[in-house]
Formats: C-alpha cells, structure tokens, sequence
C-alpha cells in the first residue's frame, strides 16, 4: 500500500497499547485486526516508562514482539514517540521541570504531559529517547509513520515558571530586537508599564489587574513556538534516522486554542487531526465537517489522515453519549469525503484501568459480540472498498478566514463584551454554509484568495497590514467578501487602527463605526432587512443580539437596518461594491434563521453553487482523484436526517455496487459514494426529496 494521496487504499485502524495487556493478548488482538481490516496501529504513545523504565536504562524487548506481531499480519505501525508521559523517575530527578500554572501554582506528577515545555531536561531526556527508538526502528518492515508525541500542548501548553521566563526573554529578543521596540509594541507607556531591563520582564502571571494583552498575545506566540520547537527537535532526529519515513503529530484544530497550527502544519510530513463528537452539541456532524474542512485546508489540500476519533461514547465530557447505529461508520466516511485517507480510532482494545476505562475503543469491554465490534468489522470493509478514493482532492469555492492569532486576540480581557466568542461567528457561518450545501476551505488570513469566489472573515479581530491589503485587492479584483463585527480592529500588536472601526476593512466596506453598543445578556434587538433579490423590496424581520455599534455609511448601502435596541435606524447590514467586487458587513450577531437567509443571498451574489440539490441534512461532498490525465469524481452522500433523501447522481455506488442512473436515494442515517460517471449531476429530479432551506 502506498503512503498517504497514493492509489492504494485508506488507512484504517487505531491506537494500539498492549502494554495494557498480558502478552497472551496480542495474539487475538493481530487476528482480530485482521478481521476488521485494520491495517494501520499506533504504538508506543505512552510507554516511555516501560522503554526506560530507569535512566538510561532502554527496555525494547516487549516492543519488538509487538512490531514483530504487526507486519507478521499484514499491519503498518505508526510509530509513536512517548515523549508525552515523562515517567515518574523523570519527576523525581528534575522536579524544575513540573510545570507551574498562571496563578503561580506548581502541578504535581501524575496524569499525562505534566512537564514544562521550555525545561532543557526534558527536551535533553526526550530526544535520548527518541534518538534510541529511531535507531532500533529505523529499518523495521512494519514502520510506516513516525507519531512524534501526543496532542501537543492538550494539559500543558503554557507554563509560567522560572525556566519559562528565561526562555520567553529570548523569545522577545529574537522578535523585538531591543527594549525600545518591545515597549512600543507593548504599549508600556500606558499604567506605567515600561521595561528597563530585560530581566524585569516575566510571563504574564496572575497579576493585581488586567495584565498587559500584547504581552499576554506574545506569550501565547511564545508557548506555541516552544512546543514547536520540541517537536521540530524530535522531527530531525527521525528524519535523519529515517530520510523516507513521513512524520506527523496530531492536531486537534479548532478546539485547541493553544497552537498556531498553520505555523506546525508546515512542519509536518501529514497534517492528522484527533476529531471528538461534543455530546451537548445538537449539530455534531457540522462540527465534524468543519474540522475536516479545517484539518484538509493546513494540510494545503492534501490528503490528511483522521488520527483519533472515539467508536462510540468518549469519557471526559460531563454526560458522554454512545454513539447510534451508523452514527460511528457516517462519521468516519464523512471525514473521508472531505479528505482524509485513513480513519483511525482511541483506541484498539477498551482499557480495563486507568482514567479512560469508559472511553469507546474498537473493541468493547463486551468482547465481539457487540454492536460496536460488528461496525467496527462494517467500517473496515467499507473503507477497503472505498480504496480508489484514496490521494483525493477537495475543492470549494468559499474560503473562511481562521487564524489562532485573531483567535487569541478577540478573546483576551477588557474588551467591549464578554460575550464576543471567536469560533462562534466562525461556527454560524459555517454551518449555514453547510446547509446551502457549499463546501468551504479554511484560509490563513495572508494567504492568496484569488482561486475563491467568495471570502469569510468571522471576528478576525486581529489582522496585520499584509492581509488587510490583500484582502483588498481580492475584493477590487472581483472577489466577494463578507465580514462581522469586531473584525479588523488591531493590529498584530494589538493596537487600535485609527479613524473608525474596522480600520483595516473601513474602505473596503464603505462604512465606518464610531462607537460600539454591546448588548446586556438576554438582550435581543430586531433587525428589518429588505431582500436584495425580492422583487419590489420584500421586508424581513430578523433577531439579533450581542452587538450592536453606531455604524455610518461611507459608500456602503444598507441591507437591515435596528428596528429597535439603542440604534433604531442605524444600519446592521451593509453591502459595498468596491471596484469590481462587493463586501458584505454585519454589524450584530444575527440569529440562525437570518445567518441562514443572509448566506443565500451572500452566495447567490457571488455565484457560489452547492455541490449538488439535496433536502436538509444531507451532507454531499465531491471528492476528485487525478491518475495522469485521468481524473475520477466520487460524490459522497451521507444523509443524516430521519427521512430517506433523493440526490441527483449517475454512476456506480463504490460500497454497494448499484448502479446510479441520474438519481440515487439514500436511506436515514447511512452513506453513498458515487464513482461518478458523465460529470457532474444537474438539478435534483421531481419528486426527489425536498429543496433545502
Ligand atoms: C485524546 C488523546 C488520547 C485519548 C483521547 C480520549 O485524543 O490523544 O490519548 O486521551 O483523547 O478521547
């Protein structure tokens, strides 16, 4: 099988920990596999205290029986590096390298990842490790990936230590270069914060009133970086044991705050992503979609593989909900559909100690005759079958605006709201765009936009001088574009562009905002909106709460205007043409139904078209391979509604064999893949399912 974005099949299997189990084990666990289909194992993510079980001590016996057992059936190995489970001696030896928290707390040994980034005895100690594994490894048959860590920064991405200080110093000298730059782009004149000496400056620890927000953004900048920096340590040494085996560490895109992951995904042989249902969420399969959607843009488009994901219920959410029948195989496909060449679980074998001994594996505490033992086997079949989609590609014509540093900006202190969440506007907009059925990329915000039609910028309160640029002159150029409140205030630094809110988006917007007017909680104001495409100007009334600002129009016309709320009158909603292009504004957090009409008209203006008609919650994704000059479409259709759903498509179903002659219908809850023949499909035919919306 080749590797990843090759011809040769999807990856299909899940983290292995036989160290969890007596040896008498793992021989029904490789024949198990077998029957599954798995063919892809992660080992070894926490085992650094069974291979050094003292320092210096290396202990590979058990490991090579594993690795041995695995390509003796047919199974690559992921190889992990168990860098983040610092056994207990590492503790007892360096107790400097416990990491402490914002308030000056100092967290003890135990659970997972409880060491301080910047300690030089950890980074020492781990690539001694490593450079052993790598050497023992390195020509082993079963080797095809190499997993540095685990989920870096998941318990321990900021520490405010001693040791962190001196490294976050350095950190400040390489990006400022002198005292004076630092205290201008800290703004230290302001409560008379200013620097004399490096040595004065320390991490932003818990302090008496609101700490200093560009220190606290460098900090965060710095800690991304310094556990990048551990990770690109170990990356070397594997790349130069092993010059042809990828290497990759698993994201957790848009719930971790914490990394920078366009700044990793470019370090990275294969971008992989751990993806968790939230139980409490009522549209989990938006959720899901978006990470795909995420996951697939860091990796540039290329195909990327689906670390983890859970069988069923996981077990560190307040109420954890099982999975329903299907549920596990539609989630799999979808992330498939929207680019990833393997699915992979937590974990092979349901653990019978520790702290996720109620955490889903592959296989249940209940043994195989289980309902989740007979998906898992259904899965595996259906991704052999599935084969000929692997090395696929995505496209999509709307792009989304995702940036972790905007991100770490609109939710620092002392802003105008509280209630101003960056991945709640993203989320909103996503999902109506879900529901019209568009598939979307997610875009750094300085990266070339030209191939869209139409760009997304949800809160992208922090935008530097590059991109506010570009983005205009991708609007000049004919590009739509549509952003929200609180966009465009500050720069990099965090300083206020002057002469009006949104200062970097002001002209490209035709409007200009002299004052914000946040709304109290469960304020709510309505919003008259006039259709742009309704003939003889058909009004709707919309809600909106959160926020509200006193908006002038500078070039821009006004789409809705406050029925009521502190602004009646002023404009909500604004629509500028701009050269050749038209840029949206919205300056209130519109509730679902309004996101929903306004995304219609925001697409039909910018000529942007679903992937294919299909009733509501049905999910319909194309994915295209390129052998030479032959290229194959498969559109996937997954409905995860309660009614049977109708969707144009000709060609043959890959998992089922049938034949689609210009329709294919598809029961609740499951999922077809249509090897496309004669291009893409038209409109829905009549009397097939109901249109969205
Ligand atoms: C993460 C970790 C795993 C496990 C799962 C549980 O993804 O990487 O080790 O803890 O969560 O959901």
């Amino acid at each position: 099988m080749k590797l990843f974005g090759g011809a040769g099949g999807l990856w299909y299997g899940g983290d292995y920990n036989p160290e969890q189990w007596p040896e008498e084990v793992w021989a029904e666990d490789v024949r198990l596999m077998r029957e599954a289909g798995v063919n892809l194992v992660t080992v070894g993510v926490f085992s650094w205290a069974l291979e050094e079980p003292s320092p210096g001590r290396y202990e590979f016996g058990w490991l090579d029986t594993v690795l041995e057992l695995c390509a003796e059936h047919g199974v690559a190995v992921e190889l992990a590096t168990p860098t983040a489970a610092p056994p207990a001696w590492f503790f007892r030896r360096h107790p400097e390298a416990l990491p402490v928290t914002e308030d000056g707390q100092l967290l003890g040994p135990g659970g997972r990842q409880g060491f301080c980034p910047s300690s030089p005895a950890y980074r020492e100690r781990a690539l001694a490790l490593v450079e052993r594994l790598a050497a023992r490894y390195r020509d082993h048959p079963a080797l095809a990936l190499w997993h540095v860590h685990n989920e870096y920064g998941c318990h321990n991405a900021r520490c405010y230590c001693d040791t962190s200080a001196v490294a976050f110093r350095r950190w400040l000298r390489d990006r400022h270069g002198d005292l004076e730059t630092l205290n201008a782009a800290w703004g230290t004149s302001f409560w008379g914060q200013r620097y004399g000496a490096w040595e004065e400056i320390v991490p932003p620890r818990r302090a008496a009133a609101f700490q200093n927000p560009t220190q606290r953004l460098d900090f965060y900048r710095f800690s991304s970086d310094e556990l990048l920096a551990c990770f690109r340590a170990e990356r070397d040494l594997l790349r130069r044991a092993t010059p042809g085996v990828p290497v990759t560490t698993n994201f957790m895109v848009h719930r971790s705050k914490n990394l920078d992951y366009w700044r990793w995904a470019a370090e990275v042989d294969i971008v992989s992503n751990d993806h968790y249902l939230v139980s409490a969420d009522p549209r989990r399969e938006v959720d899901l979609a978006l990470s795909a959607d995420v996951t697939r843009s860091l990796a540039a488009g290329r195909p990327w593989l689906l670390q983890e994901n859970a069988t069923s219920a996981v077990n560190w959410q307040p109420r954890n909900r099982a999975k329903l029948p299907g549920e596990m195989r539609r989630n799999g496909l979808a992330h498939v559909a929207r680019g990833a060449d393997g699915v992979c679980f937590f974990q092979w074998r349901a653990s019978r100690a520790g702290a996720e001994k109620f955490h889903s594996g592959m296989l249940p505490h209940a043994g195989t005759d289980t309902r989740v033992w007979r998906e898992v086997v259904e899965l595996g079949e259906t991704l052999r079958r599935l084969g000929p989609v692997a090395g696929g590609r995505v496209s999509a014509e709307v792009a989304i605006l995702f940036d972790w540093e905007a991100w770490w900006g609109c939710e620092l202190d002392s802003h105008p709201s509280v209630a101003v969440g960056y991945l709640d506007r993203i989320r909103a907009h996503y999902e109506a765009l879900w529901d019209a059925g568009v598939t979307v990329d997610f875009a750094h915000p300085e990266a070339d936009l030209s191939a869209y039609r139409l760009v997304l910028a949800p809160t992208l309160y922090l935008v530097s001088d590059v991109a506010a640029s570009a983005l205009s002159d991708y609007v000049a150029a004919g590009g739509h574009f549509l952003t929200t409140y609180f966009s465009g205030i500050v720069d990099p630094c965090d300083h206020v562009r002057l002469g009006g809110y949104p200062g970097a988006f002001r002209e490209v917007l035709g409007v200009l905002v002299e004052e914000f007017f946040p709304l109290q909680a469960g304020e709510s104001v309505r919003v008259e909106a006039e259709d742009p495409q309704g003939a003889g100007g058909r009004t709707r009334e919309w809600a909106a709460d959160v926020w509200t600002e006193l908006l002038h129009l500078r070039g821009a016309e006004p789409v809705a205007r406050y029925v009521d709320g502190p602004l009646p009158g002023v404009p909500a909603i604004t629509r500028h043409r701009y050269r050749d292009g038209v840029a949206w504004y919205v300056a209130t957090r519109l509730d679902a139904e309004a996101t929903g009409a306004l995304t219609e008209w925001v697409t039909a203006d910018a000529g942007v078209t679903p992937t294919a008609e299909a009733p509501r919650q049905v999910e319909v994704v194309r994915r295209r391979t390129t052998v030479g000059e032959t290229e194959a479409p498969y559109l996937f259709v997954l409905n995860h509604g309660g009614e049977p759903a109708r969707v144009s498509a000709s060609g043959t179903d890959l998992i089922t064999g049938a034949p689609a002659r210009g329709w294919i219908d598809v029961q609740p809850g499951n999922v077809a893949v249509i090897e496309e023949k004669g291009g893409a499909p038209g409109a829905a035919p009549s009397g097939g399912g109901q249109r969205r919306c």
